[in-house]
């Protein structure tokens, strides 16, 4: 057999370390061709492929990024059933003349939508989930995330000590999309005092009192975690609404700091390359059984599949009865209600 590999949508750590699970396990074990497809979507389109070697899928299992390229190219999303604007055609004959028996597609949601789209013209496809915001549905976690959520607390650990001596209020904003999985449990495991999510809501005067009474109980400073997909009612980005919202209800000074891109760059954790490796050997192993259409997924400790029809659209976020979340409430955490 003869497979492709591309990745989409924005690069996390562990990207690497699953395209050599994949291309290793199909050369080695397997004894398939195999090939990289360049810049996600837009390199079956333009043909834009490298050939890929066991020697050549050496070294890069600790690397961040993605040795692939990525784009964020959705141009026949919508089209792609009726073939519209003949992208369907194209790319059919492109994977026809490339031979290819398969492409695992390593994405997060909207690469698993594509995906499917693929599998639905007819062409033999297995999504891997990807994604530092841990929201591709029917996967129980992905990798990136566990790396995302080290870099985060690391920070927060930081901010501690100089919160602390200055006796401010410190803001951080981490990232997570529309969900709030990464500020839950960067959240929680940096001590942060109020944790905001984007699922649960806030109110701005529940987390004023919460910071004041904390200063009437002898803590001057305190830590507030926030997710990058909270509404603001003025429109602006959350940490500059909420810091400016506590300075001015609390009185204490208020500093912000917005992690953004470190918290998806370098190399992934242990736990992300083991991780990203499994995934990466049984989408191998799916194409070896001829079991296409599906993403490989987790189910507590186990690695599994379910079918891509199941996982498009769809968004797994945060849910109020999380045990870290009820866990965080029994300890005096505020999360914003
Ligand atoms: O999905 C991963 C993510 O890093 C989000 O957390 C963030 O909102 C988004 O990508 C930023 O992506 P871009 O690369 O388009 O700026």
């Amino acid at each position: 057999m003869k497979i492709g590999i591309l990745s989409s949508g924005g690069d996390c750590p562990g990207i690497n370390a699953t395209i050599r699970g994949v291309g290793k396990t199909a050369i080695m074990h397997y004894g398939m061709e195999v090939i990289g497809i360049h810049n996600g979507f837009s390199g079956i389109l333009k043909k834009d492929t490298e050939e890929f070697t066991e020697r050549s899928l050496s070294g890069i299992l600790n690397l961040g990024g993605t040795i692939l390229g990525t784009s964020r190219e959705k141009a026949f999303r919508k089209l792609i059933k009726k073939d519209v604007d003949g992208q369907a055609s194209i790319i059919k004959q492109n994977y026809e003349e490339l031979s290819l028996d398969c492409i695992v597609c390593i994405g997060g949601n909207g690469t698993q939508k594509t995906a499917n789209l693929l599998s639905e013209i007819g062409l033999n496809i297995i999504g891997v989930p990807k994604t530092i915001d841990n929201d591709v549905w029917g996967t129980d976690v992905s990798f990136g995330f566990n790396t995302a959520v080290n870099i985060a607390t690391d920070s927060i650990d930081r901010l501690h000590s100089t919160a602390s001596s200055h006796k401010r209020v410190m803001v951080v904003e981490v990232m997570g999309h529309k969900a709030g999985w990464i500020a839950l449990h960067a959240g929680m495991a940096g001590g942060a005092d109020v944790i905001l999510l984007p699922e649960l809501g806030y109110d701005i005067e529940k987390v004023n009192e919460a910071i004041l009474d904390r200063a009437h109980r002898g803590k001057p400073y305190s830590i507030v975690v926030i997710a990058e997909g909270l509404q603001t009612p003025d429109g602006r980005r959350p940490a500059d609404y909420i810091t400016s919202a506590i300075e001015e209800g609390t009185g204490i000074e208020t500093r912000e700091t917005v992690l953004g891109y470190t918290q998806r760059g370098g190399s992934p954790s242990p736990f992300d390359r083991n991780l990203a490796t499994r995934l990466g050997g049984h989408a191998t192993e799916l194409i070896a059984n001829k079991q296409f259409g599906r993403m490989v997924c987790m189910k507590g400790d186990h690695v599994d599949s379910i079918p891509l029809s199941e996982v498009a659209g769809k968004l797994k976020i945060v849910t109020p009865d999380n045990e870290l979340i009820l866990q965080g409430r029994r300890m005096g955490i505020t999360f914003g209600r």
